[in-house]
C-alpha cells in the first residue's frame, strides 16, 4: 500500500472550527485599520528571489536557510514570500504611489512561507496581519503604527503583553558600530558559541540574540549601539517615545533588541506575550526601513511597518466564544415533502435568515436531533398534516400553512 499523503510538515488545514476565530480576528483588524485610514493590499504569493535577498539580507537566516525558491519554466528564480514588507514597497514603487498623499498607508492579511523547524507557534506556512506606512520619516508614523498593533492586541484580548522598543540608527552609524562590535567579539571569541563566531563577519548583531549562556555573559558588557547613535537618530527616537507616552502606552527600551531582517533603520519594536513559549513569544513587531526602496532600485523613500503572526495572536488571545444561536431555521420533512422543504430553506436564505435542510436522508427523528445539535431557533417540519413550526426558545408547536412560515419567523428574528 502506498504511504498516506498528509499536509506538508509545518503546515495545517484551516478547518471550519478554526475559521470563525480567524474571521473575527480579520474583522477586528479591518475595523482598526479602516478607522486609521489604511487601505488593504494583496501582493502575489511569489516574487523575484532577489527582491528578498537584497532587502531581507543575504546574511539572514531567512535568506540563507528558509526561503522556498524555485525556478519556473522560463528559468526565472522565484521565491514564495517569506515576509510582506519588500513586496509592499515593490508594489508602492511599481504603481507610482509616491504621487499620492504621503504616507501611503497599507495593510494586509496574507500567508507567508519559511522553511523553519516547526514547533508551537512556528510554521512553514503561516499568516501575518501587517501594516506599512510608506513615504514619511515623521516619528508620529512610528508611534501611530506601534499604537495600532497595541490596539489590535488589546481588542483580541491578548494576554500578558509587553512592548519593547529600540533604535538602530542609520546605516552609517551602524557601520562604525558594527566594526567596534566585531572587534569586541573577536577579542572574546573563545567564550562565544560556534554559531556566533561563524557570524562575526556577516552578522555580528545577532550575537545579542544568542541563547548560549557564556555568549550572553560576554554580550552583557558588549558596546551598545544606542550609545553610539548621532543626535538626529536620538532625537527621532526621543520623539517616538514622547508620542507613545502621550498616548499612555507603556513600553520598555531594550537596546539589545534584534530582529531577523536586515532592512531596519531607526525605530525597532516588538510586542511579546508571556502566554507564549519563550522561543516564540513575539506576537508581532517591525520598525522603520528608510533604505529599503533604494535597495530595490527606487528613490530614497522612508517607510515604517509591522507584522503580527495570526497563529500566535490566536494562541495568546482570549476572544470570547459567541453564544447566540447559530441557526435561524432548520427545515425537516417526512417522506414525500422534500421539494416543499427545499423551497422553504432557499426562500429563508434569500430573505437573509440562516437556514439548513436535511441533506443525508435521515429519519424524522434523526433530523430533529440534527436541529437541536445545530442550535436552530426554529424548526419547520413538513408532513402530511401541513407544516409544524417549533420555536425552540419556548411556546407551543403551531401547525401553519407552508406559505406563512416565513411570516412567522420574520416577526421574531
Ligand atoms: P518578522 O518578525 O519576521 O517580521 O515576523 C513578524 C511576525 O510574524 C512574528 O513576530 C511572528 O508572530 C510571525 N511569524 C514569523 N515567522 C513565523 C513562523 N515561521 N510561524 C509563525 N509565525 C511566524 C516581518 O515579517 C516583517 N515583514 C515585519 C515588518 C513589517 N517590518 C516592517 N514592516
Amino acid at each position: 500500500m502506498s504511504k498516506k499523503i498528509q499536509a506538508p510538515r509545518g503546515t495545517y488545514d484551516v478547518l471550519p472550527s478554526l475559521a470563525d476565530e480567524r474571521l473575527r480576528l480579520e474583522q477586528t483588524a479591518a475595523r482598526i485599520f479602516e478607522r486609521a485610514g489604511y487601505g488593504r493590499i494583496e501582493t502575489p504569493t511569489f516574487e523575484a528571489t532577489h527582491l528578498f535577498s537584497r532587502t531581507v539580507g543575504e546574511a539572514t537566516d531567512v535568506v540563507q536557510k528558509e526561503m522556498y525558491t524555485l525556478q519556473d519554466g522560463s528559468g526565472d528564480s522565484l521565491t514564495l514570500r517569506p515576509e510582506g514588507t519588500a513586496p509592499v514597497v515593490r508594489s508602492y514603487l511599481e504603481h507610482g504611489m509616491h504621487k499620492e498623499p504621503q504616507p501611503v498607508k497599507l495593510w494586509y492579511l496574507s500567508n507567508f512561507f519559511r522553511y523553519e523547524r516547526p514547533q508551537a507557534g512556528r510554521f512553514r506556512q503561516f499568516w501575518q496581519i501587517g501594516a506599512e506606512a510608506i513615504g514619511s520619516a515623521d516619528p508620529a508614523v512610528d508611534a501611530e503604527l506601534i499604537l495600532l498593533l497595541g490596539e489590535l492586541l488589546e481588542a483580541i484580548g491578548a494576554r500578558d503583553v509587553k512592548l519593547v522598543i529600540a533604535s538602530l540608527g542609520q546605516p552609517e552609524s551602524r557601520a562604525a558600530y558594527r566594526e567596534e562590535l566585531q572587534q569586541y567579539l573577536r577579542a572574546h571569541q573563545d567564550q562565544l558559541s560556534e554559531e556566533v563566531v561563524a557570524r562575526i563577519d556577516l552578522n555580528p548583531l545577532r550575537a545579542f540574540d544568542a541563547k548560549h549562556a557564556p555568549t550572553q555573559k560576554v554580550m552583557a558588557n558588549a558596546p551598545r549601539l544606542i550609545d553610539r547613535l548621532p543626535k538626529e537618530d536620538l532625537d527621532h527616537f526621543a520623539e517616538v517615545q514622547d508620542l507613545l507616552r502621550a498616548a499612555d502606552l507603556s513600553y520598555t527600551v531594550d537596546t539589545t533588541l534584534v530582529r531577523g531582517l536586515d532592512y531596519y533603520t531607526r525605530t525597532l519594536f516588538e510586542y511579546q506575550s508571556g502566554a507564549l513559549e519563550a522561543a516564540q513569544n513575539t506576537l508581532g513587531g517591525g520598525g522603520r526601513y528608510d533604505g529599503l526602496a533604494e535597495q530595490i532600485g527606487g528613490p530614497p523613500t522612508p517607510g515604517m511597518g509591522w507584522a503580527a503572526g495570526v497563529e500566535r495572536m490566536l494562541m495568546a488571545s482570549t476572544q470570547p466564544q459567541p453564544v447566540e444561536p447559530l441557526l435561524d431555521l432548520y427545515v425537516a420533512y417526512e417522506p414525500g415533502h422534500k421539494a416543499a422543504a427545499f423551497r422553504l430553506a432557499a426562500d429563508a436564505r434569500s430573505a437573509g435568515h440562516t437556514a439548513r435542510l436535511e441533506l443525508a436522508g435521515r429519519s424524522l427523528k434523526g433530523q430533529l436531533k440534527q436541529a437541536s445539535r445545530t442550535r436552530a431557533r426554529y424548526v419547520a417540519i413538513f408532513g402530511d398534516d401541513g407544516v409544524q413550526l417549533r420555536d425552540r426558545e419556548g411556546g407551543e408547536d403551531k401547525v401553519v400553512p407552508p406559505e406563512t412560515v416565513m411570516h412567522h419567523i420574520r416577526g421574531s428574528i
